[in-house]
């Protein structure tokens, strides 16, 4: 019998009826390539030209790349590129090749990653797919996103699960502190955010990681903000699952997101939806009764049918962005920034209240804080009336603002907030 893989297989080698489009090459500026080598982070000559890769308006500042990273110019045409070669050549797939680039580019295992299409989808696909039971108990923050909060919360309440929170503490020590209190007989999992999208706090992953073996339980991350922010190595986290995006911090295309399942794991995550590529390609059928064969061996099986070859090519494209700057020099450029505003506000420290820790472990891209003397809603839209996109954290009744700056930002656009900070604080 010939199954889909086989047929596209053959269809390629021997019918030509479907072939994959080659993704095409990046184009990236010369100048831009650092090849290793370290870029300070007040280079504003090299900043500015970083700058100039993407197409943002530039009478408007941009500050809210926690929710959404725009996208540079070699990322924008590979989409484009590979758009018209779907569509005038009719080639189809794809897409595995951005699982694999993926894989390399977190330093795990082939055939680890599942290409899924935003952080959700691939909480959801853990969340469903763990093998839980009533009374059994999940440990989460207070700061979660609703993309982490409702897919457990929704286990939760089909399966009689007990959810336990925590408040992250100031250092990575205390928050761990905090977490190790919770755990009890019943506790079965650890469902954390790597960076809180609150405050932008970066949890102590990989001793989380390690207490929750420790203890026998499965640690799984909500890593929407780490990809592109922090050199991310998900062996050395040794998380058991990491769901991402590509949307934020690594500025790919929006809609393009992953999903890291340990090996071990593989065959303790139920697979709550399948389909083509999915499976291993013994199904059949015609035979009595028809078999299914199974699920493909690799993380695979938690991502079916067809999926849109120009985003992955611009997932390709976004990786080999990030890694022509340096994710390291990177870091560093937006670590900087970011501590600049930090400082900046806490000297106001009389009308404002700094929530983002200063612990350097603890402090990414992210800056959140609250006026004394004024509504988060109401300097949002002083912010807003004055061409500055900053975000609200209304959740959870945290009621702050939140500042996050990638590299396609500098001190003056970063001054020019401080300023309405301090003429309204
Ligand atoms: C911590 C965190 N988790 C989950 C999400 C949801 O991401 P997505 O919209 O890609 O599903 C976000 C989005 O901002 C987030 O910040």
């Amino acid at each position: 019998m010939t199954n889909r893989r086989q047929f596209i297989k053959l269809s390629t080698s021997a019918l030509g009826a479907i072939v994959v489009p080659s993704f095409p090459e990046v184009i990236i500026p010369n100048q831009l390539r650092t090849n290793g080598k370290n870029i300070t982070a007040n280079d504003e000559t090299y900043w500015r030209l970083v700058r100039d890769q993407f197409p943002l308006a530039k009478d408007k500042i941009y500050l809210n790349n926690g929710t959404m990273g725009p996208s540079p110019y070699p990322v924008i045409e590979a989409v484009k590129n590979t758009m018209m070669d779907v569509d005038v050549n009719g080639n189809y797939g794809g897409w595995a090749q951005a699982a694999a680039r993926l894989e390399k580019f977190l330093k795990v295992n082939e055939g680890e990653i599942a290409l899924t299409h935003n952080v959700t989808d691939g909480i959801n696909i853990v969340a469903q797919g763990l093998p839980l039971k009533k009374g059994d108990e999940i440990i989460l923050t207070t700061h979660e996103h609703v993309g982490n909060a409702f897919p457990w919360l929704n286990r939760a309440r089909q399966d009689g699960l007990v959810i336990r929170t925590f408040t992250p503490a100031f250092t990575a020590d205390e928050t761990l502190k905090r977490i190790e209190i919770l755990i009890n007989k019943k506790t079965k999992v650890i469902a954390v955010p790597h960076i809180l999208c609150t405050t932008g706090q970066i949890l102590p992953a990989k001793e989380i990681a390690t207490l929750g073996k420790s203890k026998g339980l499965f640690v799984f991350l909500d890593g929407a903000h780490g990809p592109g922010m922090i050199d991310l190595n998900l062996k050395h986290i040794d998380c058991d699952f990491y769901a991402s995006c590509t949307h934020k911090w690594m500025l790919g295309p929006k809609g393009t997101g992953f999903l890291y399942v340990k090996k071990e794991m593989l065959d303790t995550l139920r697979v709550a939806f399948t389909g083509g590529e999915a499976d291993n390609g013994k199904w059949n059928m015609t035979t009595d009764p028809p078999m299914m064969g199974d699920y493909a061996p690799t993380a695979h099986r938690f991502y079916y049918g067809t999926q849109s070859s120009a985003l992955y090519a611009g997932v390709v494209a976004a990786i080999e962005f990030v890694e022509s700057i340096g994710i390291q020099n990177i870091n560093e450029r937006i670590t900087s920034l970011a501590g600049y505003f930090q400082q900046e506000v806490m000297q106001l420290d009389d009308k404002t209240e700094m929530l983002t820790p200063t612990e350097q472990k603890s402090r990414g891209a992210v800056v959140a804080f609250k006026f004394k003397n004024i509504a988060y809603d109401k300097f949002y839209s002083i912010a807003a009336d004055n061409r500055i996109r900053i975000r609200m954290v209304p959740e959870n009744g945290i009621n702050c603002v939140r500042v996050s700056s990638h590299i396609y930002n500098n001190k003056e656009e970063l001054n020019k907030l401080i300023e309405l900070v301090k003429r309204y604080a």
